[in-house]
């Protein structure tokens, strides 16, 4: 089998490419990435000289770079996770997310369709989607499968638009496609814009921890590498024109996420009890900050026996462990333009 990966080099995408070149040593792996500000080559260092591993360097929004590619590795599957991710950079420049996430998935999808004619004996469009798509909950409930779709930021309307698509191409071209929504991960090479990344960079610099509005929000937060297994499992044994819903069963505060991040910091550094707590400050809140996300991945549990295999607690400590032991890798990202975005989000 020829799959294609789109992202590879970012975070989830990093996670996921090792999990299939390791486990398929009889595929071959093609992680196409543009590289852009969030991807990086360093995520992939221990699997690059991996025989069934190619790495191309490429933008999905060039679309005659994408067709000679379809042509010339006439790929089985395709992975889609390439995408603008962060909800913060998508309040200040929404067009760019408009043009990878909705444009850029298009250019995939007719790529995939036109080299195969419309024949798709034996193929698979896989779609990473997220959790955002299906707006904000209040107290109760949880996202389920069926939860109408009503994104609120402009990373969400784009991700939104991206599912429509794809789910426009199975029913007008018949094109076989999964499609997953999983809520908030966390994990080793996650980049430092995100809230525990950040958080913990912080943290080891004694730098303020900037919570947005009151922290009185809530998100459901998974091991990076339980969503990659959640993706093969989908992949392999998922049903086409499938929805899967994947979560950690794992509903945090913010601010008591902050709370519980400081007090291991303070342990693994040796820092006294309480010192990294002092940090936390309170900043205008994000515009549109959805309150509260929760999935429900009943389904995908019934029908496939997936399970997140960490718990919270254990996955946080070693996410916290890998930002202490790879310093280096820590150091590199956050060089550069990083200062540059750093500022603009946070000097107020
Ligand atoms: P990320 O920002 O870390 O990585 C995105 C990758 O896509 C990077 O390597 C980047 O270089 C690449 N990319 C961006 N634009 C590109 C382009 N035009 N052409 C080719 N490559 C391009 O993102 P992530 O957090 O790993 O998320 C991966 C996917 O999973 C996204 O589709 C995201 O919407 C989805 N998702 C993320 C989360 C989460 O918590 N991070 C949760 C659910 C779903
Ligand atoms: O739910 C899945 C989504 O999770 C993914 O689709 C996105 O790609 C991913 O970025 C993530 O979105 P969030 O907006 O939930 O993640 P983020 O880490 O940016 O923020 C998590 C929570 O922490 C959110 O309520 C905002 C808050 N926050 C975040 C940052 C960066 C702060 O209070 N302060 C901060 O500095």
């Amino acid at each position: 089998m020829n799959l294609l990966i789109t992202g590879g080099a970012g975070f989830i995408g990093s996670h996921v490419v090792r999990r299939f070149v390791l486990n398929y040593p009889n595929y071959q792996i093609f992680n196409l990435d543009a590289l852009t500000y969030a991807g990086n080559l360093e995520n992939l260092k221990d699997i690059d000289s991996k025989e069934n591993y190619n790495f191309i360097k490429g933008d999905i929004n060039d679309m005659p770079f994408i067709s000679e590619l379809f042509q010339e590795h006439q790929f089985d599957g395709v992975i889609h996770l390439a995408a603008e991710s962060h909800v913060d950079r998508s309040i200040s420049d929404p067009l760019d997310f408009v043009q990878t996430n909705v444009v850029g998935t298009v250019n995939i999808l007719n790529a995939f369709k036109s080299c195969n004619e419309n024949n798709f004996e034996g193929k698979r469009f896989y779609h990473v989607s997220t959790d955002e798509v299906y707006g904000t909950l209040g107290k109760d409930g949880l996202f389920t499968e069926q939860t109408p779709y009503d994104p609120r930021s402009p990373y969400a309307a784009s991700k939104a638009s991206s599912d429509h698509l794809v789910r426009a191409y199975g029913e007008t071209y018949d094109m076989p496609y999964v499609i997953s929504n999983c809520s908030n991960n966390y994990g080793e090479y996650q980049f430092p814009e995100k809230l525990i990344p950040l958080f913990i960079n912080n943290i080891i610099n004694n730098r303020s921890l900037p919570v947005y509005g009151d922290g009185d929000y809530t998100r459901d937060w998974l091991y990076v590498k339980d969503h990659a297994i959640a993706i093969d499992h989908i992949f392999h044994k998922g049903k086409n024109h499938e929805t899967y819903n994947i979560g950690g069963f794992n509903e945090w505060k913010n601010l008591d996420l902050v709370k519980l991040l400081c007090s291991l910091m303070d342990q693994k550094l040796g820092r006294a009890k309480g010192s990294s707590e002092k940090l936390i400050t309170f900043i205008e809140d994000r515009p549109g900050h959805d309150k509260r996300y929760a999935i429900d991945a009943s389904k995908l549990n019934k029908e496939l026996g997936w399970t997140p295999s960490v718990t919270f607690e254990k996955g946080l400590s070693k996410t916290i462990d890998w930002f202490l032991e790879n310093k280096k890798w820590l150091e590199n990202v956050i060089s550069g333009d990083y200062v540059e975005y750093y500022q603009k989000q946070y000097t107020q």
